[in-house]
């Protein structure tokens, strides 16, 4: 990696913008000189992906299946993660596995999805934690959760736990990977306010702090799983022009347009850090954008609410509501 690429990157880092557009990736892309995202073979390689039926999950799982991974799509709708299924097969020109049905803000749901993927698949090497949305009203699950924090922290941190024996097993570190958002940025980490409540809901906070425990998260887990076991990253995507964003942001997709990623190059980092085995399986929990690990605090409030004793709680939070087995914390927790 050159000098000037590192100059040139930390400038583009500044204002959030040009980073976050297809800007910032086209330009590190030349400057970084990525080649394919993809390897030259997957072969044999077993990666699940959640929040497969649009947008980067469907370009996530496509990219992989082209490169002859063995992909398992997770949805919440039989049909439309069928469809998906058929649609990766179709673009990758490899065949595709069933699909699993699960609604990851169920718990329940969860925990039957991971026993069906132990069941059918003795070893996993990937999974991929993308599924997710900004929901505009509060809405509650069947134990009473906020359903943003259900199915993008309790549900994947579940799912995690659940699959951490099979995700150990094979010849080189199980992966679990993260799809979270630069708009966790703007919040602090909340533990008592994790779920917001009828009175204070607003879709766009829920969704930072959800996406800010995503992040917290997973720095804790890569310190209580040994990375010559399972890594752990999180994934900034950037601004990327998805059916999601179309339907919780309508007005910033038109004024962005076009200046937004394609879903490919959104989906780029996490094909990356699932295909790649240099960086990363070098290390564990880091916060990726364009294939480059990056501060998870942009902002000094931000960082004064990320204390150890908060960290702990979240994590117990989380154990708490999903009942999910878990490893020693071999220290206590620290803020970056
Ligand atoms: N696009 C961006 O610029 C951007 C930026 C930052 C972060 N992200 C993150 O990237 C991820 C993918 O988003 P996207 O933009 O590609 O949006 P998208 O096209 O709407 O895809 C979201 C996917 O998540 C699935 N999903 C949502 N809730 C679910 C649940 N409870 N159980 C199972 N599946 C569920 C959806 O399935 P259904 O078909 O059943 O609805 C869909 O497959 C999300 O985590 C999002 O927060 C995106």
């Amino acid at each position: 990696m050159s000098n000037l690429a590192d100059v040139v990157d930390r400038l583009l880092e500044v204002p959030i913008a040009p980073s976050f557009t297809r800007i910032g990736h086209d330009i590190r892309r030349r400057l970084d000189h990525w080649g394919e995202s993809t390897p030259a073979s997957l072969d044999g390689r077993v990666m699940v992906v959640t929040g497969a039926t649009s947008g980067l999950g469907a370009a996530t799982a496509t990219r992989l299946a082209v490169a002859g991974a063995t992909v398992v799509l997770v949805g919440r709708d039989a049909a439309r993660t069928g469809r998906a299924a058929a649609d990766v097969a179709a673009h990758s020109g490899r065949s595709v596995v069933a699909p699993v049905i699960a609604d990851l803000s169920e718990l329940d749901a969860v925990r039957a999805a991971a026993a069906e993927l132990r069941d059918r698949f003795g070893r996993l090497d990937v999974v991929v934690h993308n599924a997710g949305a900004l929901l505009a009203d509060r809405r509650s699950t069947s134990t009473g959760d906020e359903a943003t924090v259900a199915s993008q922290v309790l549900g994947p941190f579940l799912l995690t736990s659940l699959l951490l024996p099979v995700l150990s097993v094979g010849p080189r570190p199980g992966r679990v990977l993260t799809m979270s958002s630069g708009g966790m940025y703007s919040t602090g980490l909340h533990v008592t306010d994790l779920q917001m409540t009828v009175d204070t809901y607003r879709g766009t906070e829920q969704y930072a702090r959800a996406k800010r425990a995503q992040v917290t998260l997973n720095e804790l887990w890569a310190r209580r799983v040994d990375r010559s076991a399972v890594v752990f990253h999180a994934v900034h995507p950037g601004w990327a022009d998805t059916p999601g964003v179309a339907e919780a942001l309508p007005t910033f997709r038109t004024i962005l347009r076009p200046l937004l990623r394609t879903p490919d190059q959104g989906a780029d980092t996490m094909v990356w850090l699932a295909a790649d085995d240099g960086d990363p399986l070098a290390t564990s929990g880091g916060f990726w954008l364009d294939r480059r690990c990056r501060t998870i605090h942009r902002l000094g409030s931000t960082r004064r609410s990320d204390t150890p004793a908060r960290r702990r709680q979240l994590w117990d939070l989380v154990v708490a509501r999903t009942g999910a087995d878990v490893p020693p914390d071999p220290a206590p927790a620290t803020a970056p």
